[in-house]
């Protein structure tokens, strides 16, 4: 049941996303691998991003795992290892940081972003800004989305500066940042773009907690579907299983 407190579009967006979830529809993370795609329809517009929290590491682990070097360099700056990737993730701070999710039908996360505010006793207005979306999934606005929500986070618990670290040849991450309207400053292999958020206002904590429950709707309609269907295929499993076994105890 959505809350009727929601905008029209609100809800036919989440009504949308609930015939998504109809079996014999692609799942994104079944989609053909390109380097850029035209954008489908659903990312155009509202996308739903929900909040990871601490006992889904397994998830954010996954997703970085699969990155390959060249994305994990993009990403942390460096190339880093599987077990740098691990201790990153081992050394995530749920209660300070922020981290989002965009899911597909399997509950996988094909895309996310950690909003790193900064650490107690130094400038608290503050926030870094990383993401990385899984390769087939790109070029669909993910990226965008993200770092849009990002704002409207960072925006709501009092940041008015939020940087992005990037190297100097990743045109998409510099192009989410200009497309903000961030100021991009290069410094030869490295470049740092900053955003300047206005305080909070009445319209940017309903988005947030709007923008909080979309996904968190679309995350629970997934969660439920991906849960009948692995019951179906279980029943499937021991349907089989009689079946070959009378056959077997035939005369
Ligand atoms: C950077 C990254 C997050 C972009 O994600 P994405 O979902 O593909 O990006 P979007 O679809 O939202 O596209 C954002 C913008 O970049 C542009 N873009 C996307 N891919 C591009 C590419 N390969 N080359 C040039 N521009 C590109 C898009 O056209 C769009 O601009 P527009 O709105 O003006 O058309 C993704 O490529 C990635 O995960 N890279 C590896 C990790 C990384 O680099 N992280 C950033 C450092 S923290």
């Amino acid at each position: 049941m959505i809350d009727p407190m929601f905008p029209k579009a609100f809800v036919d967006t989440v009504r949308a996303g609930a015939q998504w979830l109809r079996p014999g529809v692609v799942a994104a993370g079944q989609a053909p691998a390109t380097v850029r795609k035209p954008r489908p329809r659903a990312a155009a517009g509202l996308v739903p991003i929900r909040s990871v929290g601490p006992r889904e590491r397994h998830r954010i682990l996954s997703h970085l795992l699969a990155l390959s070097q060249r994305d994990r360099y993009l990403r942390f700056g460096y190339a880093a290892s599987d077990e740098q990737v691990q201790r990153y993730v081992d050394g995530l701070d749920f209660q300070r940081d922020e981290l989002f999710g965009i899911y597909n039908r399997r509950l996988e996360i094909i895309a996310m972003a950690h909003l790193a505010f900064a650490p107690t006793g130094q400038d608290g207005s503050c926030a870094e800004f990383g993401v990385s979306v899984s390769e087939h999934a790109r070029g669909r606005g993910y990226g965008a989305r993200l770092f849009e929500r990002a704002v409207v986070v960072a925006r709501n618990e009092g940041v008015s500066m939020l940087f992005i670290h990037a190297l100097s040849e990743n045109t998409a991450m510099l192009r989410i940042a200009r497309n903000a309207g961030a100021t991009v400053v290069r410094s030869g292999s490295e470049s740092e773009a900053h955003l300047e958020l206005p305080a909070p206002s009445l319209d940017s904590r309903v988005s947030g907690i709007a923008l909080g429950q979309f996904g968190e709707v679309d995350f629970q309609l997934k969660a439920r579907a991906h849960q009948f269907w692995t019951f179906l295929a279980g029943l499937q499993e021991v349907r089989s299983g009689v079946r070959d076994a009378r056959q077997r105890s035939a005369p």
